[in-house]
């Protein structure tokens, strides 16, 4: 290329980049106070996938930056709820009696957020017009939404899970509890009676529990948002545009959705691996026969599990006729084998892309179940706490694997399920069938992403997506007062013709009677 053309090309693509700018480029404030690690990875990637589309996007989280090679500006806002707190909040949440507790700290850390003095500063500092969109990663923090009324531009949610019922109120989403699971309740479709008496139960229970966060967060709200200048919390509950989940129904259950809530499951997952480093990538070429990834998570080390229990999972793992990669740092080796390769840190998601991977164990961690499923390899779990038992009882549930307790672990049950999962066809089949199924959509998670971010931005809130439900109370919704009234006409009605009934008969009788007496005198 003469020089000439290689200057006007880059005038060209410098004019093409401003045009993108001044036209695309929306100012977009992401706001993801939930202290929890698994909930900002999926609310950074979505933002981060706007930002790689061109928007300006400024992030607030309550925790270190989880991309930090991402395309976003990061602003942390460190906490004054303790992180102790929190973790023994978050620990219980799998406990329905403790979950008040956990409805309650969040409250403190909605607050910690927006009393934050960089949040203060941005909001004296900033007004209407400022920002175009505001993205709130949504975890019972309602009172965050009037961010998008301080700057009056349209509110975006993105949530971790399948919709429960809280965020299912802000758009007016059915719950269709007759036949659609309840997050609490953990029952599968299709519900016998049984399974819907417990579903009612646990839809009562979330109906508690979102009363009582709403009861910490109209607090925080009015603390924050003065009402001489700010609209009610109802108010802006019912103004969000759009929802964002990170689940697919291939994943199920099956239900309804409205049009504006958008379905992005596995936006945290990248769309193609990339190139993983030289040695690895020849273990996992060479190894036809396949290759067994080992890893128990980011935050485990060998200093935290039991030796003895290392030293089983070394025994039985070292015996396997297959190359095991084990992430595990280099200084805790509970012995050496020439089938094991052992890494500080491995690229999981890569490695589980290569399709001589046969097996992974894991610690049930949900990212690491989340990608597992989304590349298609079984698994043998090995969960430890939080809520790794519950995402292995799934994986159990679905077929893509086994868990083994680890308080009774031993090289026999240890070895018999990866033995199993190894030699069972039917574990990878099922797996696999997933994995396709989840990946089979018109477009893709991030196309999703920008494409309705877009179209919210270019149809100024798109508020004509919104259901009608949003506007209407629980009675309402149940038609409940039209069943009264109709009911009440009918009761109406029949009290009328009863007592026109008792009228006619009686002056019959009496047209009868004298007949009667005259029938007696002659
Ligand atoms: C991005 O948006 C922020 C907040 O509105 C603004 O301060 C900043 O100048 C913008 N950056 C660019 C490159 O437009
Ligand atoms: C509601 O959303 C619109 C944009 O969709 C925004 O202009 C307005 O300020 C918001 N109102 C409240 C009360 O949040
Ligand atoms: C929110 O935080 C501020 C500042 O720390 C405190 O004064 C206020 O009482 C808190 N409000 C609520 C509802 O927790």
């Amino acid at each position: 290329m003469s020089p000439l053309r290689f200057c006007c090309l880059l005038l060209f693509i410098g004019v093409v980049a401003t045009r993108f700018d001044l036209t695309n480029s929306a100012r977009i404030l992401g706001f993801f106070p939930s202290p929890s690690k698994s909930h900002l990875i999926i609310h950074a990637a979505v933002a981060d996938t706007l930002a790689q589309a061109g928007h300006n996007v400024t992030v607030y989280g309550s925790l270190k930056n989880v991309i930090p090679k991402a395309k976003y500006k990061y602003i942390e806002l460190e906490r004054k709820t303790q992180d102790n707190l929190i973790a023994a909040a978050m620990a219980g949440s799998s406990t329905p009696y403790k979950l008040p507790n956990v409805v309650k700290i969040i409250a403190s850390v909605s607050n910690d957020s927006l009393t934050h003095p960089r949040v203060q500063r941005l909001l004296q500092e900033h007004g209407p017009g400022d920002f175009d969109l505001v993205i709130v990663g949504y975890f019972m923090n309602d009172a965050t939404f009037a961010l998008a009324t301080h700057f009056q531009c349209p509110l975006i949610l993105s949530f971790m899970i399948q919709p429960v019922m809280a965020v299912n109120s802000f758009i007016g989403n059915p719950n269709e509890l007759a036949y659609t699971p309840n997050v609490l309740g953990n029952q599968k479709q299709p519900m016998n009676f049984v399974s819907r008496v417990k579903n009612f139960i646990s839809v009562g229970m979330e109906m508690a529990l979102v009363e009582l966060g709403q009861y910490f967060q109209r607090k925080v709200y009015d603390y924050n948002f003065p009402s001489d200048r700010y609209p009610p919390l109802d108010e802006v509950r019912k103004n969000v545009s759009l929802i964002f989940t990170n689940h697919h129904f291939s994943q199920g259950p099956i239900r309804p959705n409205v049009p504006n809530l958008i379905e992005i499951g596995g936006i945290q997952i990248k769309e193609k691996p990339d190139p993983l480093p030289t040695d690895i990538a020849k273990v996992l070429d060479e190894s036809k026969e396949g290759v067994i990834y080992f890893s128990l998570g980011s935050n485990i080390k060998g200093s935290h599990l039991n030796e003895e229990k290392i030293k089983i999972m070394f025994n039985v793992i070292s015996k396997l006729p297959y190359k095991v990669l084990w992430k595990w740092s280099p200084t805790e080796l509970p012995g050496e084998s020439k089938n094991i390769i052992f890494r500080d840190w491995l690229p999981q998601d890569d490695i589980l892309a290569h399709p001589n991977v046969k097996l992974f164990i894991t610690h049930g961690g949900m990212g690491s179940v989340v990608e597992s499923q989304y590349h298609g390899v079984p698994m043998v779990g090995i969960p430890l706490f939080g809520d790794q038992p519950s995402n292995m009882v799934n994986v159990e549930r679905s077929g893509y694997g086994l868990a083994v307790d680890y308080l009774t672990l031993s090289e026999e049950s240890l070895n018999n399920a990866i033995q199993d999962v190894l030699n069972n066809p039917k574990y990878k089949e099922a797996v696999q069938t997933f994995s396709r199924l989840y990946r089979d959509r018109p477009m893709t998670p991030r196309e999703t992403v920008v494409y309705w971010v877009d179209y919210v931005l270019r149809h100024k809130g798109a508020k004509h997506m919104q259901s009608p439900a949003v506007h209407m109370n629980r009675w309402q919704l149940l038609s409940l007062d039209v069943i009264g009234f109709l009911l009440a006409i009918v009761l109406t009605i029949s009290v009328v013709i009863v007592k026109v009934c008792k009228l006619i008969c009686c002056r019959g009788r009496k047209n009868k009677l004298p007949k009667v007496e005259k029938a007696k005198k002659n």
